[in-house]
Protein backbone atom coordinates (compact mmCIF):
# COMPACT_ATOMS: atom_id res chain seq x y z
CA UNK A 1 0.00 0.00 0.00
CA UNK A 2 1.26 3.40 -1.18
CA UNK A 3 2.36 5.96 1.99
CA UNK A 4 1.23 9.77 1.67
CA UNK A 5 2.82 12.17 4.28
CA UNK A 6 0.53 14.89 5.59
CA UNK A 7 2.80 17.79 7.45
CA UNK A 8 0.18 20.29 9.49
CA UNK A 9 2.17 23.53 9.28
CA UNK A 10 -0.85 26.18 9.27
CA UNK A 11 -1.17 26.83 13.20
CA UNK A 12 -0.80 30.37 14.12
CA UNK A 13 2.16 30.02 16.18
CA UNK A 14 0.93 32.93 18.24
CA UNK A 15 3.10 32.16 21.24
CA UNK A 16 5.88 32.66 19.04
CA UNK A 17 5.63 36.65 19.41
CA UNK A 18 7.29 36.18 16.00
CA UNK A 19 7.01 37.85 12.79
CA UNK A 20 8.97 34.94 11.41
CA UNK A 21 5.73 31.86 10.74
CA UNK A 22 6.68 29.51 13.06
CA UNK A 23 7.41 26.51 10.67
CA UNK A 24 10.31 28.91 9.15
CA UNK A 25 12.33 29.20 12.42
CA UNK A 26 15.58 26.98 12.30
CA UNK A 27 16.62 24.34 14.53
CA UNK A 28 20.28 23.18 14.56
CA UNK A 29 20.32 25.59 11.32
CA UNK A 30 17.54 23.76 8.99
CA UNK A 31 13.86 25.38 9.31
CA UNK A 32 11.35 23.48 11.32
CA UNK A 33 9.21 21.77 8.56
CA UNK A 34 12.38 21.31 6.39
CA UNK A 35 13.63 18.86 9.00
CA UNK A 36 10.41 17.21 9.13
CA UNK A 37 9.76 16.95 5.00
CA UNK A 38 13.94 15.71 5.49
CA UNK A 39 12.69 13.21 7.67
CA UNK A 40 9.10 12.32 5.54
CA UNK A 41 11.47 11.65 2.69
CA UNK A 42 13.35 9.24 4.02
CA UNK A 43 10.15 6.80 4.13
CA UNK A 44 10.10 7.07 0.69
CA UNK A 45 6.00 8.23 0.43
CA UNK A 46 4.09 8.32 -2.72
CA UNK A 47 3.24 12.44 -2.31
CA UNK A 48 3.65 14.67 0.71
CA UNK A 49 1.24 17.57 1.36
CA UNK A 50 1.85 19.97 3.72
CA UNK A 51 -1.07 22.13 5.14
CA UNK A 52 -0.37 25.51 5.07
CA UNK A 53 -2.30 28.65 6.03
CA UNK A 54 -0.76 31.41 8.17
CA UNK A 55 1.80 33.56 6.73
CA UNK A 56 0.86 31.12 3.92
CA UNK A 57 2.85 32.83 0.74
CA UNK A 58 5.97 33.29 3.03
CA UNK A 59 6.42 29.83 3.48
CA UNK A 60 5.17 27.78 0.89
CA UNK A 61 7.87 30.76 -1.28
CA UNK A 62 10.52 29.56 1.20
CA UNK A 63 10.52 25.96 0.52
CA UNK A 64 9.94 25.85 -3.37
CA UNK A 65 13.19 23.86 -3.29
CA UNK A 66 11.28 20.46 -1.51
CA UNK A 67 8.98 19.48 -3.66
CA UNK A 68 5.85 18.80 -1.87
CA UNK A 69 2.49 19.58 -2.57
CA UNK A 70 0.76 22.66 -0.98
CA UNK A 71 -2.74 22.83 0.47
CA UNK A 72 -3.89 26.00 1.93
CA UNK A 73 -6.17 25.60 4.77
CA UNK A 74 -7.73 29.22 4.74
CA UNK A 75 -9.14 29.28 8.35
CA UNK A 76 -7.31 26.87 10.75
CA UNK A 77 -10.54 25.01 12.33
CA UNK A 78 -8.38 21.91 14.65
CA UNK A 79 -6.30 19.55 13.35
CA UNK A 80 -9.21 17.79 12.00
CA UNK A 81 -9.75 19.69 9.86
CA UNK A 82 -6.78 20.35 8.46
CA UNK A 83 -6.51 16.90 7.51
CA UNK A 84 -9.52 17.13 5.71
CA UNK A 85 -8.04 19.80 3.65
CA UNK A 86 -6.02 17.13 2.14
CA UNK A 87 -8.30 14.44 1.65
CA UNK A 88 -9.49 15.47 -2.37
CA UNK A 89 -5.75 14.58 -3.15
CA UNK A 90 -5.62 11.33 -1.38
CA UNK A 91 -6.83 8.46 -3.49
CA UNK A 92 -8.46 5.17 -1.87
CA UNK A 93 -6.21 2.81 0.08
CA UNK A 94 -3.62 4.94 0.90
CA UNK A 95 -1.80 5.05 4.11
CA UNK A 96 -1.48 8.46 5.83
CA UNK A 97 0.76 9.54 7.60
CA UNK A 98 0.00 12.72 9.73
CA UNK A 99 2.90 14.83 10.74
CA UNK A 100 3.56 17.92 12.59
CA UNK A 101 5.88 20.97 10.89
CA UNK A 102 6.57 21.99 14.68
CA UNK A 103 7.59 18.84 16.00
CA UNK A 104 11.24 18.56 14.30
CA UNK A 105 13.01 16.34 15.59
CA UNK A 106 10.86 13.06 15.15
CA UNK A 107 13.17 10.15 13.73
CA UNK A 108 12.95 8.31 10.76
CA UNK A 109 13.17 5.09 12.90
CA UNK A 110 10.68 5.76 15.16
CA UNK A 111 8.12 6.47 12.34
CA UNK A 112 8.73 3.34 10.48
CA UNK A 113 8.06 1.29 13.77
CA UNK A 114 4.87 3.00 14.04
CA UNK A 115 4.01 2.23 10.35
CA UNK A 116 5.35 -1.53 11.04
CA UNK A 117 3.72 -2.15 14.09
CA UNK A 118 0.53 -0.68 12.25
CA UNK A 119 -1.26 -2.92 10.78
CA UNK A 120 -3.09 -1.33 7.05
CA UNK A 121 -6.70 -1.39 8.52
CA UNK A 122 -5.62 -0.07 11.76
CA UNK A 123 -5.00 3.24 13.41
CA UNK A 124 -1.45 4.13 14.52
CA UNK A 125 -0.79 6.66 16.84
CA UNK A 126 2.54 7.90 18.34
CA UNK A 127 2.72 7.93 22.08
CA UNK A 128 5.28 9.10 24.87
CA UNK A 129 5.13 8.64 28.61
CA UNK A 130 5.96 12.11 29.81
CA UNK A 131 6.84 14.09 33.73
CA UNK A 132 5.00 17.20 33.10
CA UNK A 133 1.97 16.23 30.11
CA UNK A 134 0.27 19.69 30.78
CA UNK A 135 -1.35 21.12 27.39
CA UNK A 136 -1.27 17.82 25.81
CA UNK A 137 -3.86 15.28 24.42
CA UNK A 138 -4.12 12.23 27.14
CA UNK A 139 -4.35 8.90 26.15
CA UNK A 140 -7.43 6.88 27.66
CA UNK A 141 -7.57 3.04 27.59
CA UNK A 142 -9.58 0.26 28.72
CA UNK A 143 -8.69 -2.21 31.63
CA UNK A 144 -7.44 -4.69 29.12
CA UNK A 145 -5.10 -1.69 28.16
CA UNK A 146 -6.62 -0.79 24.56
CA UNK A 147 -6.72 2.86 23.76
CA UNK A 148 -9.91 4.05 23.52
CA UNK A 149 -9.99 7.50 23.35
CA UNK A 150 -7.65 10.60 23.37
CA UNK A 151 -8.97 13.70 24.99
CA UNK A 152 -7.38 17.32 25.21
CA UNK A 153 -5.73 18.64 27.98
CA UNK A 154 -8.30 21.26 28.28
CA UNK A 155 -11.28 19.01 27.64
CA UNK A 156 -9.54 16.55 30.26
CA UNK A 157 -11.39 15.88 34.10
CA UNK A 158 -8.48 16.24 36.87
CA UNK A 159 -8.22 12.45 36.81
CA UNK A 160 -7.73 12.24 33.54
CA UNK A 161 -5.26 14.64 33.48
CA UNK A 162 -2.96 13.00 35.82
CA UNK A 163 -2.49 10.63 32.86
CA UNK A 164 1.16 10.93 31.78
CA UNK A 165 0.68 8.85 28.54
CA UNK A 166 0.07 12.00 25.63
CA UNK A 167 -0.33 11.94 22.22
CA UNK A 168 2.62 13.37 20.27
CA UNK A 169 -0.11 13.98 17.04
CA UNK A 170 1.74 11.75 14.62
CA UNK A 171 -1.19 9.55 13.80
CA UNK A 172 -1.05 7.05 11.02
CA UNK A 173 -4.63 5.82 9.29
CA UNK A 174 -6.20 4.42 5.99
CA UNK A 175 -7.46 6.76 3.71
CA UNK A 176 -10.64 5.25 2.96
CA UNK A 177 -11.42 5.16 6.60
CA UNK A 178 -10.32 9.31 7.10
CA UNK A 179 -12.32 10.06 4.23
CA UNK A 180 -15.58 8.30 6.18
CA UNK A 181 -14.43 9.42 9.46
CA UNK A 182 -13.36 13.33 9.11
CA UNK A 183 -16.50 14.71 7.94
CA UNK A 184 -18.31 13.50 10.51
CA UNK A 185 -16.02 15.04 13.43
CA UNK A 186 -18.01 17.43 15.42
CA UNK A 187 -16.43 20.87 17.19
CA UNK A 188 -18.17 20.62 20.54
CA UNK A 189 -15.26 20.97 22.89
CA UNK A 190 -13.96 23.73 24.90
CA UNK A 191 -11.57 24.85 21.83
CA UNK A 192 -14.52 25.03 19.36
CA UNK A 193 -11.62 23.40 17.18
CA UNK A 194 -12.63 19.83 14.67
CA UNK A 195 -9.83 17.18 16.15
CA UNK A 196 -8.19 14.48 14.62
CA UNK A 197 -7.87 13.13 17.72
CA UNK A 198 -11.63 12.17 17.84
CA UNK A 199 -10.84 9.60 14.81
CA UNK A 200 -9.98 7.44 17.94
CA UNK A 201 -13.70 6.52 19.11
CA UNK A 202 -14.47 6.29 15.76
CA UNK A 203 -12.12 3.38 15.38
CA UNK A 204 -13.55 1.92 18.76
CA UNK A 205 -16.73 2.30 17.43
CA UNK A 206 -15.89 0.31 14.53
CA UNK A 207 -14.27 -2.18 16.33
CA UNK A 208 -10.77 -1.12 14.28
CA UNK A 209 -7.97 -1.85 16.58
CA UNK A 210 -5.85 1.50 17.26
CA UNK A 211 -2.31 0.76 18.05
CA UNK A 212 -0.47 2.74 20.53
CA UNK A 213 3.51 2.75 19.48
CA UNK A 214 6.27 4.54 21.65
CA UNK A 215 8.58 7.38 20.90
CA UNK A 216 12.01 5.91 21.28
CA UNK A 217 13.01 9.25 23.30
CA UNK A 218 11.09 12.17 24.75
CA UNK A 219 14.15 14.41 23.30
CA UNK A 220 12.41 13.46 19.21
CA UNK A 221 8.60 14.54 20.42
CA UNK A 222 9.00 18.10 21.63
CA UNK A 223 7.19 20.21 19.56
CA UNK A 224 7.73 24.04 19.49
CA UNK A 225 5.25 26.45 20.55
CA UNK A 226 7.19 29.18 22.10
CA UNK A 227 10.58 30.48 21.41
CA UNK A 228 12.11 29.20 24.51
CA UNK A 229 10.96 25.84 23.82
CA UNK A 230 13.18 26.04 20.43
CA UNK A 231 15.49 27.57 22.22
CA UNK A 232 15.75 24.29 25.21
CA UNK A 233 15.53 21.89 22.13
CA UNK A 234 17.94 23.28 20.11
CA UNK A 235 20.71 23.13 23.58
CA UNK A 236 19.27 19.53 23.66
CA UNK A 237 19.60 18.81 20.01
CA UNK A 238 23.35 20.33 19.92
CA UNK A 239 23.84 18.53 22.75
CA UNK A 240 23.07 14.76 21.34
CA UNK A 241 24.81 15.79 18.53
CA UNK A 242 28.20 16.71 20.21
CA UNK A 243 27.47 13.02 21.85
CA UNK A 244 27.61 11.44 18.86
CA UNK A 245 30.69 13.15 17.34
CA UNK A 246 32.73 12.50 20.56
CA UNK A 247 31.34 8.75 20.60
CA UNK A 248 32.89 8.56 17.09
CA UNK A 249 36.68 10.18 17.78
CA UNK A 250 35.96 13.51 18.03
CA UNK A 251 37.37 15.29 20.93
CA UNK A 252 35.12 18.35 22.15
CA UNK A 253 36.38 20.87 24.65
CA UNK A 254 32.77 21.68 25.91
CA UNK A 255 29.55 20.07 24.39
CA UNK A 256 27.83 23.31 25.69
CA UNK A 257 29.72 25.57 23.41
CA UNK A 258 29.76 24.06 20.29
CA UNK A 259 27.14 24.75 17.21
CA UNK A 260 26.32 22.34 14.45
CA UNK A 261 23.48 24.61 11.89
CA UNK A 262 23.51 22.00 9.58
CA UNK A 263 22.82 18.07 8.79
CA UNK A 264 25.83 17.80 6.32
CA UNK A 265 28.29 17.75 8.57
CA UNK A 266 31.92 14.78 8.79
CA UNK A 267 33.98 14.89 10.98
CA UNK A 268 36.77 12.02 11.43
CA UNK A 269 38.43 11.12 14.18
CA UNK A 270 41.01 12.63 16.89
CA UNK A 271 40.01 15.97 15.15
CA UNK A 272 39.54 18.81 17.92
CA UNK A 273 37.36 21.00 18.29
CA UNK A 274 37.42 23.65 21.01
CA UNK A 275 35.25 26.11 22.73
CA UNK A 276 32.83 28.38 20.66
CA UNK A 277 33.17 26.95 17.31
CA UNK A 278 30.25 27.15 14.89
CA UNK A 279 30.12 24.99 12.15
CA UNK A 280 27.23 25.06 9.09
CA UNK A 281 26.44 23.79 5.84
CA UNK A 282 28.68 21.75 4.23
CA UNK A 283 31.77 20.50 6.46
CA UNK A 284 34.25 18.38 6.42
CA UNK A 285 37.31 17.73 8.28
CA UNK A 286 40.00 15.08 8.42
CA UNK A 287 41.79 13.38 10.66
CA UNK A 288 44.25 14.92 12.97
CA UNK A 289 43.15 18.34 12.51
CA UNK A 290 42.19 21.29 15.01
CA UNK A 291 40.10 23.68 15.23
CA UNK A 292 41.00 26.47 17.89
CA UNK A 293 38.26 28.70 19.93
CA UNK A 294 35.59 30.98 18.03
CA UNK A 295 35.93 29.93 14.75
CA UNK A 296 33.24 29.87 12.42
CA UNK A 297 33.44 27.40 9.49
CA UNK A 298 30.76 27.23 6.56
CA UNK A 299 30.86 24.78 3.38
CA UNK A 300 34.61 24.09 4.08
CA UNK A 301 36.29 20.80 2.93
CA UNK A 302 39.47 20.53 4.94
CA UNK A 303 42.07 17.90 5.21
CA UNK A 304 43.86 16.12 7.46
CA UNK A 305 46.50 17.27 10.14
CA UNK A 306 45.34 20.96 9.69
CA UNK A 307 45.56 23.74 12.05
CA UNK A 308 42.39 26.32 12.30
CA UNK A 309 43.87 28.62 15.22
CA UNK A 310 41.15 30.40 17.05
CA UNK A 311 38.95 33.56 16.05
CA UNK A 312 39.49 32.20 12.57
CA UNK A 313 36.64 32.44 9.53
CA UNK A 314 36.11 30.39 6.71
CA UNK A 315 33.78 30.44 4.34
CA UNK A 316 33.53 28.26 0.89
CA UNK A 317 36.76 26.82 1.05
CA UNK A 318 39.06 24.05 0.77
CA UNK A 319 42.13 23.67 3.36
CA UNK A 320 44.23 20.60 2.04
CA UNK A 321 46.77 18.47 4.53
CA UNK A 322 49.30 20.48 6.63
CA UNK A 323 47.78 23.80 6.33
CA UNK A 324 47.57 25.88 9.06
CA UNK A 325 45.15 28.85 9.49
CA UNK A 326 44.63 31.66 11.70
CA UNK A 327 44.42 33.12 14.40
CA UNK A 328 42.18 36.09 13.29
CA UNK A 329 42.33 35.30 9.67
CA UNK A 330 39.58 35.17 6.94
CA UNK A 331 39.56 33.31 4.29
CA UNK A 332 36.07 33.60 1.69
CA UNK A 333 34.51 31.87 -1.15
CA UNK A 334 36.79 30.10 -3.61
CA UNK A 335 39.76 29.40 -1.99
CA UNK A 336 42.34 26.87 -1.67
CA UNK A 337 44.59 26.43 0.24
CA UNK A 338 47.49 23.35 -0.75
CA UNK A 339 49.42 20.99 1.56
CA UNK A 340 51.65 22.28 4.30
CA UNK A 341 50.74 26.17 3.57
CA UNK A 342 50.32 28.66 5.84
CA UNK A 343 48.24 31.95 6.50
CA UNK A 344 48.42 33.67 9.76
CA UNK A 345 46.90 36.69 11.72
CA UNK A 346 44.54 39.78 9.93
CA UNK A 347 45.05 38.18 6.42
CA UNK A 348 41.89 38.04 4.75
CA UNK A 349 41.81 35.93 1.17
CA UNK A 350 39.20 35.32 -1.35
CA UNK A 351 39.00 33.77 -4.59
CA UNK A 352 43.00 32.77 -4.05
CA UNK A 353 44.67 29.43 -4.50
CA UNK A 354 47.64 29.33 -2.06
CA UNK A 355 50.43 27.15 -3.34
CA UNK A 356 51.44 23.82 -1.16
CA UNK A 357 54.15 25.27 1.25
CA UNK A 358 53.60 29.16 0.43
CA UNK A 359 52.74 31.37 3.53
CA UNK A 360 51.01 34.58 3.76
CA UNK A 361 52.01 35.22 7.94
CA UNK A 362 50.71 38.96 8.33
CA UNK A 363 48.42 41.58 7.84
CA UNK A 364 47.42 41.12 4.24
CA UNK A 365 44.69 40.76 1.53
CA UNK A 366 44.96 38.21 -1.14
CA UNK A 367 42.29 38.33 -3.95
CA UNK A 368 41.48 36.91 -6.77
CA UNK A 369 45.06 35.92 -7.32
CA UNK A 370 46.90 32.42 -8.28
CA UNK A 371 49.99 32.20 -5.52
CA UNK A 372 52.18 29.10 -6.70
CA UNK A 373 54.23 26.84 -4.35
CA UNK A 374 56.76 28.00 -2.24
CA UNK A 375 55.37 31.49 -2.14
CA UNK A 376 56.90 33.38 0.87
CA UNK A 377 53.89 36.84 1.01
CA UNK A 378 55.09 39.80 3.47
CA UNK A 379 53.28 41.26 6.12
CA UNK A 380 50.68 44.10 4.45
CA UNK A 381 51.14 42.86 1.25
CA UNK A 382 47.48 44.26 -0.77
CA UNK A 383 46.84 42.59 -4.28
CA UNK A 384 44.71 45.29 -5.77
CA UNK A 385 42.41 43.88 -7.48
CA UNK A 386 39.58 46.12 -8.00
CA UNK A 387 39.31 49.21 -9.94
CA UNK A 388 36.65 49.90 -9.56
CA UNK A 389 34.33 48.35 -11.92
CA UNK A 390 36.09 45.39 -12.70
CA UNK A 391 38.53 42.75 -10.67
CA UNK A 392 41.70 41.52 -11.70
CA UNK A 393 43.66 38.65 -10.88
CA UNK A 394 47.15 37.93 -10.12
CA UNK A 395 49.80 35.30 -10.13
CA UNK A 396 52.67 34.96 -8.32
CA UNK A 397 54.67 31.96 -9.66
CA UNK A 398 56.28 29.43 -7.69
CA UNK A 399 59.20 30.42 -5.41
CA UNK A 400 58.74 34.48 -5.52
CA UNK A 401 59.26 36.43 -2.48
CA UNK A 402 57.06 39.06 -1.97
CA UNK A 403 58.65 41.60 0.57
CA UNK A 404 56.66 43.73 3.27
CA UNK A 405 54.14 46.27 2.69
CA UNK A 406 53.75 45.41 -1.06
CA UNK A 407 50.95 46.50 -3.37
CA UNK A 408 50.22 44.14 -6.59
CA UNK A 409 48.32 45.97 -8.86
CA UNK A 410 46.48 43.96 -10.77
CA UNK A 411 46.35 42.66 -13.35
CA UNK A 412 50.35 41.64 -12.85
CA UNK A 413 52.53 38.45 -12.56
CA UNK A 414 55.12 37.80 -10.27
CA UNK A 415 57.92 35.53 -11.81
CA UNK A 416 59.46 32.42 -10.52
CA UNK A 417 61.53 33.21 -7.50
CA UNK A 418 61.15 36.71 -8.28
CA UNK A 419 62.19 38.60 -5.60
CA UNK A 420 60.39 42.05 -4.79
CA UNK A 421 61.62 44.70 -2.14
CA UNK A 422 59.61 45.86 0.44
CA UNK A 423 56.89 48.42 0.02
CA UNK A 424 57.22 48.65 -3.30
CA UNK A 425 53.90 48.81 -5.72
CA UNK A 426 54.05 46.80 -8.67
CA UNK A 427 52.06 47.73 -11.77
CA UNK A 428 54.15 45.56 -14.18
CA UNK A 429 54.95 42.13 -14.71
CA UNK A 430 58.03 41.21 -12.76
CA UNK A 431 60.75 39.24 -14.16
CA UNK A 432 61.79 35.54 -12.82
CA UNK A 433 64.74 35.49 -10.43
CA UNK A 434 65.09 39.31 -10.01
CA UNK A 435 64.97 41.86 -7.56
CA UNK A 436 62.41 44.22 -8.59
CA UNK A 437 61.97 47.52 -6.25
CA UNK A 438 59.29 49.97 -7.02
CA UNK A 439 59.77 52.49 -4.36
CA UNK A 440 61.29 56.23 -4.41
CA UNK A 441 65.19 56.04 -4.00
CA UNK A 442 66.13 57.14 0.04
CA UNK A 443 67.55 60.36 0.20
CA UNK A 444 69.86 62.29 3.12
CA UNK A 445 69.22 65.97 3.35
CA UNK A 446 72.07 67.63 3.82
CA UNK A 447 72.21 70.55 7.00
CA UNK A 448 68.68 70.14 7.58
CA UNK A 449 67.36 71.24 11.10
CA UNK A 450 64.39 70.08 12.54
CA UNK A 451 62.01 72.81 14.08
CA UNK A 452 62.31 73.77 17.64
CA UNK A 453 60.00 75.10 20.16
CA UNK A 454 61.21 78.61 21.49
CA UNK A 455 62.59 78.19 24.95
CA UNK A 456 60.68 79.97 27.44
CA UNK A 457 61.93 83.21 28.55
CA UNK A 458 62.08 84.89 32.15
CA UNK A 459 59.15 86.73 31.46
CA UNK A 460 57.40 84.62 30.04
CA UNK A 461 56.64 86.61 26.99
CA UNK A 462 56.87 83.65 24.44
CA UNK A 463 54.08 81.76 26.08
CA UNK A 464 51.90 85.21 26.39
CA UNK A 465 52.46 85.35 22.32
C1 LIG B 1 -2.33 18.50 19.38
C2 LIG B 1 -3.16 17.28 19.70
C3 LIG B 1 -2.82 16.78 21.08
C4 LIG B 1 -1.35 16.46 21.16
C5 LIG B 1 -0.55 17.67 20.77
C6 LIG B 1 0.92 17.31 20.65
C7 LIG B 1 -5.29 17.50 18.56
C8 LIG B 1 -6.72 17.89 18.72
N1 LIG B 1 -4.56 17.64 19.64
O1 LIG B 1 -2.72 19.53 20.26
O2 LIG B 1 -3.57 15.63 21.38
O3 LIG B 1 -1.02 16.06 22.47
O4 LIG B 1 -0.95 18.17 19.49
O5 LIG B 1 1.69 18.45 20.41
O6 LIG B 1 -4.91 17.09 17.51
N2 LIG B 1 -2.65 22.87 12.76
C9 LIG B 1 -3.07 23.16 11.49
N3 LIG B 1 -4.34 23.64 11.30
C10 LIG B 1 -5.20 23.85 12.34
C11 LIG B 1 -4.75 23.54 13.64
C12 LIG B 1 -3.47 23.06 13.82
O7 LIG B 1 -2.34 23.00 10.51
O8 LIG B 1 -6.32 24.27 12.09
C13 LIG B 1 -1.29 22.35 12.94
C14 LIG B 1 -0.39 23.26 13.77
O9 LIG B 1 0.32 24.14 12.93
C15 LIG B 1 0.51 22.25 14.46
C16 LIG B 1 -0.33 21.02 14.61
O10 LIG B 1 -1.37 21.15 13.67
O11 LIG B 1 1.62 21.93 13.66
C17 LIG B 1 -0.89 20.87 16.01
O12 LIG B 1 -1.72 21.93 16.31
P1 LIG B 1 -1.81 22.57 17.77
O13 LIG B 1 -2.80 23.63 17.75
O14 LIG B 1 -0.45 22.87 18.25
O15 LIG B 1 -2.41 21.33 18.57
P2 LIG B 1 -2.28 21.10 20.11
O16 LIG B 1 -3.33 21.89 20.80
O17 LIG B 1 -0.90 21.25 20.56
MG1 LIG C 1 0.94 22.24 19.74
Amino acid sequence: MHLNVIVLAAGKGKRMASNLPKVMHTLGGIPLLERVINTAKQLQPQHIHVVYGNGGGRVRDSFQHLQVEWIDQKEQLGTGHAVRQALPFLTDDTRVLVLYGDVPLVSVDTLQKLLNQTGEDEVGVLVAHVKDPTGLGRILRDKEGKIIEIVEHRDASDEQRCLQEINTGIIVCNSTLLKKWLPHLKSHNEQGEFYLTDIIAFAVQASIRVHGCSANSEFEIQGVNDLWQLTTLERAFQREHAKKLALSGVRIMDPERLDIRSDTIEIASDVTLDVNVILEGKVTIGKNSTVGANCLLKDVDIGENVTILPNTIIEGAEIANGAAVGPFSRIRKGCILEKNSKVGNFVEMKKTILGSGSKASHLTYLGDALIEANVNIGAGTITCNYDGVNKWSTVIKSGAFVGSNTSLVAPVTIGTNATVGAGSTITMNVPDSQLTIARSRQIVVPDWERPRKESVTKNNEAIQE
